[in-house]
Protein backbone atom coordinates (compact mmCIF):
# COMPACT_ATOMS: atom_id res chain seq x y z
CA UNK A 1 0.00 0.00 0.00
CA UNK A 2 1.07 3.62 -0.50
CA UNK A 3 0.38 6.76 1.34
CA UNK A 4 -0.21 9.52 -0.94
CA UNK A 5 1.61 12.84 -0.67
CA UNK A 6 -0.91 15.24 -0.35
CA UNK A 7 1.56 17.72 -1.01
CA UNK A 8 2.84 16.65 -4.10
CA UNK A 9 -0.32 15.98 -5.75
CA UNK A 10 -1.01 18.99 -7.64
CA UNK A 11 2.63 18.90 -9.35
CA UNK A 12 2.15 15.23 -10.04
CA UNK A 13 -1.09 15.26 -11.63
CA UNK A 14 0.21 18.14 -13.83
CA UNK A 15 3.19 15.83 -14.94
CA UNK A 16 0.52 12.75 -15.50
CA UNK A 17 -2.01 14.94 -17.45
CA UNK A 18 1.06 15.97 -19.58
CA UNK A 19 2.81 12.66 -20.29
CA UNK A 20 -1.00 11.46 -21.30
CA UNK A 21 -1.22 13.95 -23.73
CA UNK A 22 1.97 13.21 -25.41
CA UNK A 23 1.46 9.72 -25.28
CA UNK A 24 -2.17 9.95 -26.63
CA UNK A 25 -2.46 12.77 -28.76
CA UNK A 26 -5.63 11.16 -29.90
CA UNK A 27 -7.01 11.12 -27.16
CA UNK A 28 -9.89 13.92 -28.05
CA UNK A 29 -11.02 12.07 -30.49
CA UNK A 30 -11.53 8.85 -28.56
CA UNK A 31 -13.48 10.96 -26.16
CA UNK A 32 -15.71 12.11 -28.51
CA UNK A 33 -16.15 8.44 -29.10
CA UNK A 34 -16.63 7.72 -25.54
CA UNK A 35 -19.08 10.74 -25.60
CA UNK A 36 -21.30 9.43 -28.11
CA UNK A 37 -21.20 6.02 -27.05
CA UNK A 38 -22.39 7.42 -23.32
CA UNK A 39 -25.44 9.41 -25.06
CA UNK A 40 -26.80 6.45 -26.81
CA UNK A 41 -26.92 4.93 -23.07
CA UNK A 42 -28.48 8.24 -21.71
CA UNK A 43 -30.64 8.49 -24.49
CA UNK A 44 -31.73 4.67 -23.48
CA UNK A 45 -32.17 5.57 -19.61
CA UNK A 46 -34.03 8.55 -20.81
CA UNK A 47 -36.72 7.21 -22.50
CA UNK A 48 -37.58 4.44 -20.26
CA UNK A 49 -37.77 7.19 -17.65
CA UNK A 50 -40.52 8.98 -19.71
CA UNK A 51 -41.86 5.62 -20.54
CA UNK A 52 -42.21 5.33 -16.08
CA UNK A 53 -40.15 2.39 -16.61
CA UNK A 54 -36.91 1.54 -13.60
CA UNK A 55 -33.58 0.74 -15.57
CA UNK A 56 -32.83 -0.83 -12.08
CA UNK A 57 -32.54 -4.33 -12.17
CA UNK A 58 -34.63 -6.10 -9.96
CA UNK A 59 -34.11 -9.57 -7.94
CA UNK A 60 -36.32 -10.99 -5.52
CA UNK A 61 -33.62 -12.72 -2.39
CA UNK A 62 -35.17 -16.04 -2.99
CA UNK A 63 -33.26 -16.79 -6.45
CA UNK A 64 -29.92 -16.15 -4.56
CA UNK A 65 -30.46 -18.37 -1.89
CA UNK A 66 -32.04 -21.10 -4.59
CA UNK A 67 -29.06 -20.51 -6.97
CA UNK A 68 -31.42 -19.42 -9.86
CA UNK A 69 -30.58 -16.18 -10.92
CA UNK A 70 -31.58 -15.75 -14.66
CA UNK A 71 -28.03 -14.79 -16.80
CA UNK A 72 -29.76 -11.86 -18.25
CA UNK A 73 -30.28 -9.93 -15.08
CA UNK A 74 -26.77 -10.51 -13.88
CA UNK A 75 -25.51 -9.10 -17.37
CA UNK A 76 -28.24 -5.77 -16.42
CA UNK A 77 -26.92 -5.80 -12.99
CA UNK A 78 -23.25 -5.42 -14.09
CA UNK A 79 -24.14 -3.03 -17.34
CA UNK A 80 -26.12 -1.14 -14.55
CA UNK A 81 -23.54 -0.99 -11.90
CA UNK A 82 -27.04 -1.25 -9.48
CA UNK A 83 -29.67 -3.91 -8.17
CA UNK A 84 -32.31 -4.14 -5.73
CA UNK A 85 -32.57 -7.50 -3.86
CA UNK A 86 -35.87 -7.66 -2.71
CA UNK A 87 -36.94 -9.52 0.55
CA UNK A 88 -33.06 -10.59 2.04
CA UNK A 89 -35.17 -9.62 4.96
CA UNK A 90 -38.72 -10.35 6.10
CA UNK A 91 -40.62 -6.91 6.45
CA UNK A 92 -41.83 -7.55 10.30
CA UNK A 93 -38.16 -7.98 11.28
CA UNK A 94 -36.93 -4.36 9.23
CA UNK A 95 -39.85 -2.60 10.87
CA UNK A 96 -38.79 -4.27 14.21
CA UNK A 97 -35.24 -2.93 13.43
CA UNK A 98 -36.56 0.36 12.62
CA UNK A 99 -38.48 0.91 16.02
CA UNK A 100 -35.48 -0.47 17.90
CA UNK A 101 -33.32 1.99 16.12
CA UNK A 102 -35.96 5.12 16.77
CA UNK A 103 -35.96 3.84 20.64
CA UNK A 104 -32.14 3.82 20.57
CA UNK A 105 -31.94 7.35 19.04
CA UNK A 106 -34.35 8.63 21.35
CA UNK A 107 -33.84 7.20 24.80
CA UNK A 108 -30.39 8.22 24.55
CA UNK A 109 -31.05 11.82 23.66
CA UNK A 110 -29.40 11.88 20.21
CA UNK A 111 -30.34 14.70 19.03
CA UNK A 112 -29.42 17.42 21.51
CA UNK A 113 -25.78 15.25 21.79
CA UNK A 114 -25.64 15.68 18.06
CA UNK A 115 -25.97 19.29 18.46
CA UNK A 116 -23.06 19.42 20.55
CA UNK A 117 -21.37 17.83 17.09
CA UNK A 118 -22.47 19.62 15.11
CA UNK A 119 -21.23 23.08 16.91
CA UNK A 120 -17.84 20.84 16.78
CA UNK A 121 -18.33 20.23 13.25
CA UNK A 122 -20.16 22.80 11.69
CA UNK A 123 -21.15 25.26 13.31
CA UNK A 124 -23.22 27.28 10.32
CA UNK A 125 -25.59 24.01 9.82
CA UNK A 126 -26.62 23.58 13.69
CA UNK A 127 -29.86 24.72 13.39
CA UNK A 128 -30.40 21.81 10.85
CA UNK A 129 -31.01 18.29 11.22
CA UNK A 130 -28.93 16.33 9.06
CA UNK A 131 -30.87 13.15 8.25
CA UNK A 132 -27.60 10.61 8.05
CA UNK A 133 -27.05 9.36 12.17
CA UNK A 134 -23.75 9.16 13.19
CA UNK A 135 -24.73 5.74 14.60
CA UNK A 136 -22.88 2.70 13.81
CA UNK A 137 -23.13 0.17 16.92
CA UNK A 138 -26.94 -0.27 17.35
CA UNK A 139 -28.11 -4.02 18.07
CA UNK A 140 -30.47 -3.76 14.72
CA UNK A 141 -27.60 -2.74 12.64
CA UNK A 142 -25.30 -5.48 13.84
CA UNK A 143 -27.90 -8.24 13.53
CA UNK A 144 -28.58 -6.79 9.62
CA UNK A 145 -24.88 -7.01 9.22
CA UNK A 146 -24.27 -10.35 10.63
CA UNK A 147 -27.24 -11.86 9.35
CA UNK A 148 -27.10 -15.31 7.25
CA UNK A 149 -29.32 -13.94 4.55
CA UNK A 150 -27.16 -10.86 4.20
CA UNK A 151 -23.98 -12.77 3.92
CA UNK A 152 -25.63 -15.29 0.74
CA UNK A 153 -26.43 -11.47 -0.73
CA UNK A 154 -22.78 -10.04 -0.57
CA UNK A 155 -21.55 -13.28 -1.50
CA UNK A 156 -23.65 -13.29 -4.59
CA UNK A 157 -22.94 -9.59 -5.50
CA UNK A 158 -18.96 -10.43 -4.89
CA UNK A 159 -18.97 -12.89 -7.26
CA UNK A 160 -19.97 -11.08 -9.86
CA UNK A 161 -16.28 -9.51 -9.71
CA UNK A 162 -13.36 -11.22 -10.89
CA UNK A 163 -11.73 -12.31 -7.85
CA UNK A 164 -9.36 -14.57 -8.66
CA UNK A 165 -6.91 -15.45 -11.76
CA UNK A 166 -3.82 -17.66 -12.36
CA UNK A 167 -4.14 -19.22 -8.99
CA UNK A 168 -4.09 -15.52 -7.37
CA UNK A 169 -6.86 -14.41 -4.95
CA UNK A 170 -7.87 -10.89 -4.78
CA UNK A 171 -10.04 -11.45 -2.41
CA UNK A 172 -12.51 -13.49 -0.56
CA UNK A 173 -16.08 -13.79 -2.22
CA UNK A 174 -17.71 -15.33 0.43
CA UNK A 175 -15.82 -14.17 3.27
CA UNK A 176 -17.39 -10.98 5.01
CA UNK A 177 -15.39 -7.98 6.67
CA UNK A 178 -18.14 -5.67 8.63
CA UNK A 179 -17.53 -2.05 7.35
CA UNK A 180 -19.39 -0.07 9.97
CA UNK A 181 -21.19 2.66 8.68
CA UNK A 182 -24.37 4.73 9.60
CA UNK A 183 -28.17 4.90 9.60
CA UNK A 184 -30.17 7.75 7.73
CA UNK A 185 -33.53 8.79 9.15
CA UNK A 186 -36.30 11.57 7.28
CA UNK A 187 -39.00 12.90 8.71
CA UNK A 188 -41.62 13.84 6.32
CA UNK A 189 -41.20 17.16 4.59
CA UNK A 190 -37.55 16.99 5.68
CA UNK A 191 -35.78 19.61 3.27
CA UNK A 192 -32.57 19.52 4.65
CA UNK A 193 -30.27 19.25 1.79
CA UNK A 194 -29.69 15.57 0.63
CA UNK A 195 -26.47 14.72 -1.24
CA UNK A 196 -25.18 16.05 -4.27
CA UNK A 197 -24.20 13.52 -6.64
CA UNK A 198 -20.92 11.72 -6.17
CA UNK A 199 -19.00 8.27 -6.29
CA UNK A 200 -17.09 7.66 -3.06
CA UNK A 201 -13.84 5.48 -2.85
CA UNK A 202 -11.53 8.84 -3.65
CA UNK A 203 -10.98 10.89 -6.02
CA UNK A 204 -7.42 12.32 -7.07
CA UNK A 205 -6.22 8.64 -5.76
CA UNK A 206 -6.95 7.57 -9.77
CA UNK A 207 -4.90 9.54 -10.99
CA UNK A 208 -2.31 9.17 -8.90
CA UNK A 209 -2.24 5.47 -6.61
CA UNK A 210 -0.09 3.11 -8.55
CA UNK A 211 -2.47 0.38 -7.53
CA UNK A 212 -5.51 2.56 -8.96
CA UNK A 213 -3.50 3.56 -11.89
CA UNK A 214 -3.33 0.02 -12.78
CA UNK A 215 -7.43 -0.27 -11.82
CA UNK A 216 -8.25 2.21 -14.49
CA UNK A 217 -5.14 1.62 -16.98
CA UNK A 218 -7.37 0.87 -20.10
CA UNK A 219 -8.95 4.49 -19.40
CA UNK A 220 -5.67 6.09 -19.32
CA UNK A 221 -4.70 4.52 -22.14
CA UNK A 222 -7.93 5.44 -23.53
CA UNK A 223 -9.35 2.35 -24.75
CA UNK A 224 -12.56 2.76 -22.45
CA UNK A 225 -14.31 -0.19 -24.23
CA UNK A 226 -11.96 -2.45 -22.93
CA UNK A 227 -11.58 -1.27 -19.06
CA UNK A 228 -13.58 -4.04 -16.60
CA UNK A 229 -14.73 -2.17 -13.87
CA UNK A 230 -15.47 -5.69 -11.97
CA UNK A 231 -12.02 -6.38 -12.12
CA UNK A 232 -10.59 -7.05 -8.56
CA UNK A 233 -6.98 -7.33 -9.60
CA UNK A 234 -5.66 -4.03 -8.47
CA UNK A 235 -8.11 -2.17 -6.49
CA UNK A 236 -7.69 -4.22 -2.91
CA UNK A 237 -4.32 -2.48 -3.37
CA UNK A 238 -5.12 0.89 -3.53
CA UNK A 239 -4.96 3.12 -0.28
CA UNK A 240 -6.82 6.15 0.15
CA UNK A 241 -6.53 9.49 1.37
CA UNK A 242 -6.62 9.87 5.42
CA UNK A 243 -9.46 11.84 5.30
CA UNK A 244 -13.11 11.21 7.01
CA UNK A 245 -14.44 11.91 3.59
CA UNK A 246 -12.93 8.96 1.51
CA UNK A 247 -13.83 5.11 2.51
CA UNK A 248 -10.50 3.45 3.32
CA UNK A 249 -12.28 -0.15 3.06
CA UNK A 250 -12.54 -1.94 -0.26
CA UNK A 251 -15.76 -2.14 -0.91
CA UNK A 252 -16.74 -4.26 -3.90
CA UNK A 253 -20.75 -2.63 -3.18
CA UNK A 254 -22.14 0.01 -1.49
CA UNK A 255 -25.81 -0.50 -0.16
CA UNK A 256 -28.23 0.03 1.99
CA UNK A 257 -31.35 -1.84 3.87
CA UNK A 258 -34.53 -0.60 3.74
CA UNK A 259 -36.46 -0.11 7.34
CA UNK A 260 -39.41 1.41 6.17
CA UNK A 261 -41.52 1.92 2.79
CA UNK A 262 -39.99 4.17 0.26
CA UNK A 263 -39.35 5.39 -3.60
CA UNK A 264 -39.44 8.62 -5.58
CA UNK A 265 -39.44 11.75 -3.86
CA UNK A 266 -38.93 10.11 -0.63
CA UNK A 267 -35.96 11.50 -0.29
CA UNK A 268 -33.92 8.65 -1.20
CA UNK A 269 -30.37 7.51 -2.95
CA UNK A 270 -29.98 7.94 -6.76
CA UNK A 271 -27.50 5.70 -8.18
CA UNK A 272 -26.52 7.02 -11.38
CA UNK A 273 -24.30 5.09 -14.53
CA UNK A 274 -20.78 6.48 -14.79
CA UNK A 275 -18.04 8.13 -12.58
CA UNK A 276 -18.72 11.92 -12.51
CA UNK A 277 -20.56 14.74 -10.27
CA UNK A 278 -21.09 17.97 -11.96
CA UNK A 279 -22.51 20.03 -14.12
CA UNK A 280 -19.90 22.17 -15.43
CA UNK A 281 -17.93 19.10 -16.19
CA UNK A 282 -20.42 15.85 -16.27
CA UNK A 283 -23.35 17.34 -17.48
CA UNK A 284 -24.04 14.50 -19.77
CA UNK A 285 -23.87 12.09 -17.15
CA UNK A 286 -25.97 13.98 -14.69
CA UNK A 287 -28.77 13.41 -17.24
CA UNK A 288 -28.29 9.46 -16.40
CA UNK A 289 -29.51 9.34 -12.78
CA UNK A 290 -32.70 8.12 -12.27
CA UNK A 291 -34.99 7.39 -8.88
CA UNK A 292 -34.40 3.99 -6.72
CA UNK A 293 -37.94 2.31 -7.68
CA UNK A 294 -40.32 1.61 -4.74
CA UNK A 295 -38.76 -0.59 -2.07
CA UNK A 296 -40.45 -1.95 0.98
CA UNK A 297 -38.92 -2.72 4.81
CA UNK A 298 -36.26 -5.80 4.19
CA UNK A 299 -35.53 -5.05 0.41
CA UNK A 300 -31.98 -3.74 -0.15
CA UNK A 301 -30.33 -1.79 -2.91
CA UNK A 302 -26.55 -1.64 -3.91
CA UNK A 303 -24.78 0.05 -6.58
CA UNK A 304 -21.21 -0.65 -7.43
CA UNK A 305 -18.42 1.77 -5.74
CA UNK A 306 -17.98 3.51 -8.50
CA UNK A 307 -21.37 4.61 -9.46
CA UNK A 308 -22.38 8.00 -9.04
CA UNK A 309 -25.16 8.61 -6.40
CA UNK A 310 -26.72 10.71 -4.28
CA UNK A 311 -29.88 11.77 -1.96
CA UNK A 312 -32.87 14.04 -3.29
CA UNK A 313 -32.99 17.45 -1.36
CA UNK A 314 -36.78 17.08 -0.20
CA UNK A 315 -38.52 13.90 1.36
CA UNK A 316 -41.99 14.74 -0.09
CA UNK A 317 -43.04 11.53 1.05
CA UNK A 318 -45.41 11.31 4.00
CA UNK A 319 -44.12 8.96 6.79
CA UNK A 320 -40.95 8.85 7.82
CA UNK A 321 -37.96 7.09 5.92
CA UNK A 322 -35.23 5.00 7.35
CA UNK A 323 -31.93 2.85 5.82
CA UNK A 324 -29.34 1.33 7.33
CA UNK A 325 -26.40 1.42 5.01
CA UNK A 326 -24.74 -2.18 4.16
CA UNK A 327 -22.23 -2.60 1.71
CA UNK A 328 -19.81 -5.40 0.85
CA UNK A 329 -16.23 -5.52 1.91
CA UNK A 330 -15.00 -8.80 1.07
CA UNK A 331 -12.20 -10.27 2.86
CA UNK A 332 -8.55 -9.05 1.34
CA UNK A 333 -5.64 -7.55 3.20
CA UNK A 334 -6.66 -3.97 3.09
CA UNK A 335 -10.19 -5.19 4.68
CA UNK A 336 -8.37 -6.83 7.23
CA UNK A 337 -6.16 -4.38 8.50
CA UNK A 338 -9.66 -1.71 8.13
CA UNK A 339 -11.09 -4.39 10.31
CA UNK A 340 -7.99 -3.82 13.15
CA UNK A 341 -8.68 -0.48 13.18
CA UNK A 342 -12.19 -0.79 13.69
CA UNK A 343 -12.02 -3.29 16.48
CA UNK A 344 -11.57 -1.01 19.47
CA UNK A 345 -14.18 1.32 18.30
CA UNK A 346 -16.62 -0.93 18.64
CA UNK A 347 -15.76 -2.30 21.77
CA UNK A 348 -15.22 1.36 23.20
CA UNK A 349 -18.54 2.33 21.26
CA UNK A 350 -16.67 5.21 19.20
CA UNK A 351 -17.69 5.89 15.32
CA UNK A 352 -16.35 3.96 12.71
CA UNK A 353 -12.84 4.77 11.85
CA UNK A 354 -13.68 6.13 8.40
CA UNK A 355 -16.24 8.96 9.74
CA UNK A 356 -15.49 11.89 11.50
CA UNK A 357 -14.75 11.27 15.40
CA UNK A 358 -17.96 12.17 17.22
CA UNK A 359 -18.40 8.97 19.12
CA UNK A 360 -21.83 9.78 20.62
CA UNK A 361 -22.52 6.24 21.60
CA UNK A 362 -19.58 5.45 24.17
CA UNK A 363 -21.91 5.79 26.93
CA UNK A 364 -25.68 4.74 25.28
CA UNK A 365 -27.55 2.42 26.68
CA UNK A 366 -28.63 -0.64 24.80
CA UNK A 367 -25.16 -0.65 22.47
CA UNK A 368 -24.55 -3.92 20.98
CA UNK A 369 -21.51 -5.56 22.45
CA UNK A 370 -19.45 -8.92 22.16
CA UNK A 371 -21.98 -10.93 23.33
CA UNK A 372 -24.10 -9.80 20.75
CA UNK A 373 -21.74 -11.10 17.59
CA UNK A 374 -22.90 -14.32 16.63
CA UNK A 375 -20.04 -16.83 15.43
CA UNK A 376 -20.59 -15.67 11.74
CA UNK A 377 -20.24 -12.09 13.39
CA UNK A 378 -17.57 -12.26 15.23
CA UNK A 379 -15.43 -13.25 12.06
CA UNK A 380 -16.64 -11.06 9.75
CA UNK A 381 -15.46 -8.38 12.65
CA UNK A 382 -11.86 -9.79 12.75
CA UNK A 383 -12.28 -10.98 16.35
CA UNK A 384 -12.20 -14.71 15.02
CA UNK A 385 -10.32 -16.37 12.44
CA UNK A 386 -12.08 -17.80 9.29
FE1 LIG B 1 -21.69 8.12 -1.11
Amino acid sequence: MVNLDLDQFQEQTVLLKKQFRDKYPKFEDRFKWLEEKLTEQIETIEEQNSLGKSTIPELDFHRIENGNVDEGVIQQIKKSGSVVIRNVFPRERAEAWFQSLEDYVQENDYFSKQKEGLDRYFSDLKSDRPQIYGIYWSKAQIEARQDEAMAKTRSFLNRLWDFESNGKKYFHPDRECTYADRIRMREPGDQSLGLSPHMDAGSVERWLDPAYKRTYSKIFETEWEKYNPFSGAFRYEAEGIDSPAVCRAFRTWQGWTALSSQGPGDGTAEPGRAQAVTAEWHSLLLRGLVSIPRVEPGDTVWWHSDVVHGVEDIHQGNQMSSVIYIGAAPLCERNQTFLERQKPCFLEGRSSPDFAEEDYEMDFQGRALMEDLTPLGRKQMGFDSW
